[in-house]
């Protein structure tokens, strides 16, 4: 890889990782022969294909698989007393963690799904040389065996959200009823890197975001956006925290406003610009959108990606993307003490990954109504990063695997111990069914990890992204 190195760059970052160059090379094996991969400081320009205009940064390559017969069932609209059409759902970001299982539960649904993705983020992990505990299919791969297992299609739209003619293009020629928008960078250690990947995380979040509002309103202004924010936009305030407004009485006047945004990462400040750019774009334009402000997502298996190894989902466990109870079990599976970042009192809301897509296809399922700018807390139980410890401990022990903690300095500027208490109702009145940490965390979490554990490469379980001492000087890659 073409980025520097630096030896007192705490980034433990190989230049050979394990897998992720050929499932990135397999993925592009289709792609048009002008395609050019460039490593490059400005992380989005590094995956460019060029086909129209050489001068452009962005892709347009639309890959669009045959097209599914047409299937009724939940995925159908049947409000008309026409005949029914399954609902038509964009899934962007559909090749990532969430967006791959959503993807699947959908069309397994009977949803017309699309997905758009520009594949970056497993260029991430050939960047930083990081790699999914869970070998993972290349997208055609995937897509081909889900279509082997059931017979269902899925439209795949190869692309840059940030790119307006490629987005343009898939929103024409797919005309969805709704889009759920996964497509974004999502660490926060990544955003704090250094300046590059800061920039980039806001102008790849924030400006995708924007152009998939301009498509919504140029091209299907009925289309419900279903967009994935964050719990983390709302910080650790010492109060309650609401579903996206709280009513407020200042001086003798009441009104009911936006909650407070106290968000802790270049990252998470990307989805609180994000959000104000729906809500605004909701009453200028009357876009329908529900936020989904979600928790900290667990867990690897679907009923979907569990029915062949092709379709297995992306475990992360490292520093920079892993999330804190996917790696604690491969810690805890291969017998490195679990790293507790600073005191542990930092708790969050947290929710399974069947969860997550059970939360998506709700929202679709009832959609906000014109005009309306609606916002759901998406998670199931709140849990200090001490609990979570101590839950993988028991979990272990039951295995009969020994599992060890330790503190380790906070790389994050956080309260590592303060009141949460956050409201998550609107989905449960919707139906959600929760699957609770204490049923799946053997099943769906350690056993995972235990089996895969000959993957696991210990270099990248530490933190190695400092908030504070993020510099303009582009961060680069040790061998
Ligand atoms: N995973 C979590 O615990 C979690 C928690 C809260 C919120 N979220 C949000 O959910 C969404 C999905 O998260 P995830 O964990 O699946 O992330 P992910 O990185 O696994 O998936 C994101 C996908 O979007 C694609 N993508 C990124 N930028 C794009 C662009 N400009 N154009 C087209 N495709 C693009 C990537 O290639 C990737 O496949 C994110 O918006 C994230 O912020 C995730």
């Amino acid at each position: 890889m073409a980025h520097l190195l630096s030896t007192s760059c705490p980034l433990n970052i190989s230049s050979s990782p394990k897998n992720g160059p050929n499932s990135l090379k397999q993925s592009l094996a289709s792609l048009p022969t002008s395609l050019t991969l460039r490593t490059s400081f400005e992380p989005f320009r590094s995956l460019s294909i060029h086909r129209k205009n050489p001068q452009r940064l962005f892709s347009v390559c639309a890959t669009t698989l045959q097209q599914a017969e047409t299937k009724t069932g939940s995925g159908s609209d049947q409000s008309s007393g026409e005949q029914s059409r399954p609902t038509r759902v964009m899934v962007i970001g559909g090749d990532g963690y969430c967006g791959w299982a959503t993807s699947l539960h959908l069309s397994n649904k009977n949803y017309e799904v699309a997905i758009v993705d520009n594949l970056v983020r497993r260029h991430f992990d050939d960047q930083l040389g990081l790699d999914s505990l869970t070998p993972i299919a290349s997208i055609h791969d995937r897509i081909r065996r889900w279509r082997s297992l059931t017979e269902k299609d899925i439209n795949l739209y190869i692309g840059d959200v940030c790119d307006f003619e490629f987005l343009s293009e898939a929103f024409t020629s797919f005309k969805p009823d709704a889009v759920v928008h996964f497509g974004e960078q999502r660490s926060a250690p990544y955003s704090m890197i250094d300046r590059s990947r800061a920039v980039y995380t806001q102008q790849n979040n924030v400006l995708g975001t924007l152009n998939v509002l301009f498509a919504i309103k140029e091209y299907g202004e009925d289309c419900h956006l279903v967009k994935l924010g964050t719990m983390g936009e709302y910080g650790t305030p010492n109060i309650d925290i609401e579903e996206g407004y709280i009513t407020i009485t200042h001086n003798g006047r009441t009104d009911t406003l936006p909650y407070p945004k106290q968000a802790s990462s270049f990252y998470h400040l990307s989805k609180v610009h994000d959000s104000n750019n729906i809500a605004f774009t909701c009453k200028a334009w009357g876009i329908r959108a529900t936020d989904l402000n979600q928790g900290v997502v667990y867990g690897v298996r679907t009923d979907e990606t569990a029915m062949h190894e092709e379709l297995y989902n992306r475990f992360d466990y490292d520093g920079i993307f892993g999330t804190a109870l996917n790696r604690f079990c491969v810690q805890a599976a291969v017998g490195h003490p679990l790293t507790v970042y600073g005191k542990g009192g930092q708790t969050r809301g947290y929710l399974d990954i069947r969860d997550t897509v059970q939360c998506v296809e709700l929202a679709i399922a009832n959609p906000a109504k014109r005009g309306e700018f609606r916002v759901f807390n998406q998670f199931t139980e709140q849990f200090s990063v001490n609990q979570l410890a101590s839950l993988v401990t028991k979990a272990g022990e039951k295995l009969g695997i020994e599992v060890q903690t330790t503190s380790v300095p906070n790389p994050r500027v956080e309260a590592e111990e303060h009141y949460y208490n956050a409201k998550h109702t609107k989905l449960i009145e919707l139906g959600l069914q929760p699957h609770l940490l204490s049923d799946s965390l053997l099943d769906s979490l350690l056993n995972v990890a235990v089996q895969f554990k000959d993957r696991v490469d210990i270099k990248q379980i530490m933190p190695s992204v400092s908030w504070r001492k993020i510099g303009a000087k582009p961060k680069t890659v040790s061998a």
